[in-house]
């Protein structure tokens, strides 16, 4: 026989319900989503050193701050140059972003079995670039860039005390960066990294030029425009990696994990682009973008490499004039660490914010980074130390200082990302190499830099 329950028992009833139902609904989660996929096992790790040219510093900086001692020595003299900071993409990137990858979110969306995992398909309804306009925003640096460089010159600073104090003289301290937002917004970060925000107005900055020709050399030679970066020849190795059979099953791989088979190269490239932009704009994030989830390492790895490719033969040893050029910088670089006159009194600190072109030529002009054999789509399977995602990163950097020695003639330390280089020709078992070397060393590419001449363009081909 049934009684009524007393009303006493109400709550207590009710109580037992709130206990029963949140378990209920977790088991019927559970049914629901047996058959949704796992989530991309991919690391953070995995993915933000295999960026290539839009890897962030942060993976490949050099935290170790400890002054660097050598005997009897010490640093009179610095000229470094420096890449800007992550930064926006270009207007073609966005563009291709607004339209090709909106239309692969949407297909991707309306799968009845994404091969995606929940967390992944809320952060793939959730994302989008358009916040981002192609004209107004392309390729200005982000809060991200900015962080790089300021951290860059406090790390600078701690190893390099006397030579760059936290106060601003304008006798002491030479900045220079190219006419474009992200080079000045790299250089007033470096300067807030070295005197702090309430002190950076008083930066006196040369008037910036587009082309520069020490900064940005590359864009006044018409040879190199023509006979290299416009040359379609140029990117035959990056284009023949395409058929390779590591790009294929990269592209088989996205081809599987997205679930769309018609997806080309061009397709799998633009995902990787979105995923090096958003991962490297992105230093907490819990979760890596949603694009790159549809790699692997394997994948990641041969998308990397077809941009050492293309930057080798654009921008390094492919062809011998893309180095050449760089002899106004060297040129440069002596006059600012070793003054031969006082009639062009030099500042003791240069540090110029300028791009990528600049200091790929500039490595491959010193033989950094330099493999013996040319680097040709076969070279997958080989080491190699042209590898853009290390020694071309945002906010990359190159720095040569005097050091005035005891009874001894000057000598030179050379960094590369904040790391002591041994260029070819100097001492390989000491840091320091004596200036006179380094002059030898590049005697003829300064003495022979004529870049009109080098950068006429031969009408008569
Ligand atoms: C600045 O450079 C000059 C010329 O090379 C050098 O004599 C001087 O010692 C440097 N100053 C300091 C404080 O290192």
């Amino acid at each position: 026989m049934l009684q009524p329950f007393p009303i006493l028992f109400l709550p207590l009833l009710l109580s037992a319900l709130v206990l029963v139902l949140p378990l209920e609904r977790a088991v019927l989660a559970d049914a629901d989503t047996q058959a949704a996929a796992a989530c991309s096992s991919l690391q953070r790790a995995d993915i933000e050193r295999r960026l290539s040219t839009k890897t962030p510093y942060r993976v490949i900086a050099n935290y170790d701050e400890t002054p660097p001692q050598y005997a009897g020595c010490h640093p009179t003299r610095i000229w470094s140059v420096i890449r800007h900071g992550s930064r926006n993409p270009s207007k073609k990137v966005i563009l291709r972003a607004q339209q090709r990858l909106v239309e692969l979110q949407q297909r991707l969306l309306s799968q009845p079995h994404p091969n995606l995992c929940p967390a992944e398909m809320k952060q793939l309804r959730e994302w989008s670039w358009g916040h981002l306009n192609a004209a107004e925003d392309e390729k200005l640096l982000v809060a991200e860039g900015e962080d790089e460089l300021i951290e860059l010159a406090e790390r600078m600073q701690l190893r390099f005390p006397s030579l760059l104090p936290d106060m601003y003289d304008p006798a002491w301290y030479y900045m220079k960066y190219t006419d474009t937002q992200r080079t000045l917004k790299s250089a007033q970060s470096f300067a807030t990294g070295l005197f702090g925000r309430h002190r950076i107005h008083a930066v006196r900055y040369p008037r910036p030029v587009y082309r520069d020709p020490v900064l940005r050399f590359y864009k006044l030679c018409d040879r190199w425009r023509t006979d290299v970066d416009k040359n379609p020849e140029t990117f035959i190795n990056a284009r023949r990696f395409t058929e390779e059979p590591e790009m294929q099953s990269a592209v088989e791989h996205v081809r599987g994990s997205t679930q769309l088979p018609d997806l080309g190269p061009e397709d799998v490239e633009l995902m990787y682009m979105v995923c090096a932009f958003e991962t490297s704009w992105q230093r907490r994030r819990q979760r890596e973008s949603v694009w790159c989830s549809f790699f692997d390492v394997d994948a990641l790895r041969a998308l990397e490499f077809a941009k050492d490719l293309e930057y080798y033969w654009n921008d390094g040893y492919g062809y011998e004039l893309t180095h050449r050029i760089a002899c106004p910088a060297i040129a440069d670089m002596f006059s600012a660490i070793d003054p031969v006159s006082q009639a062009m009194p030099r500042a003791n600190v240069t540090f110029y914010f300028t791009h990528s072109g600049t200091l790929l030529k500039l490595l491959a002009h010193l033989g950094l980074a330099k493999d013996k054999e040319a680097l040709t789509h076969k070279h997958f399977g080989s080491e190699r130390l042209w590898r853009t995602s290390e020694i071309d990163a945002f906010a990359t950097n190159l720095a040569f200082l005097r050091y005035e020695c005891e009874q001894e003639p000057p000598r030179v330390l050379v960094l590369h990302q904040e790391r002591a280089v041994r260029l070819p020709g100097c001492p390989q078992d000491e840091d320091l190499c004596p200036l006179a070397t380094i002059r030898r060393l590049y005697a003829d590419s300064v003495e022979r830099c004529d870049f009109e001449a080098l950068c006429q363009v031969d009408d008569t081909k």
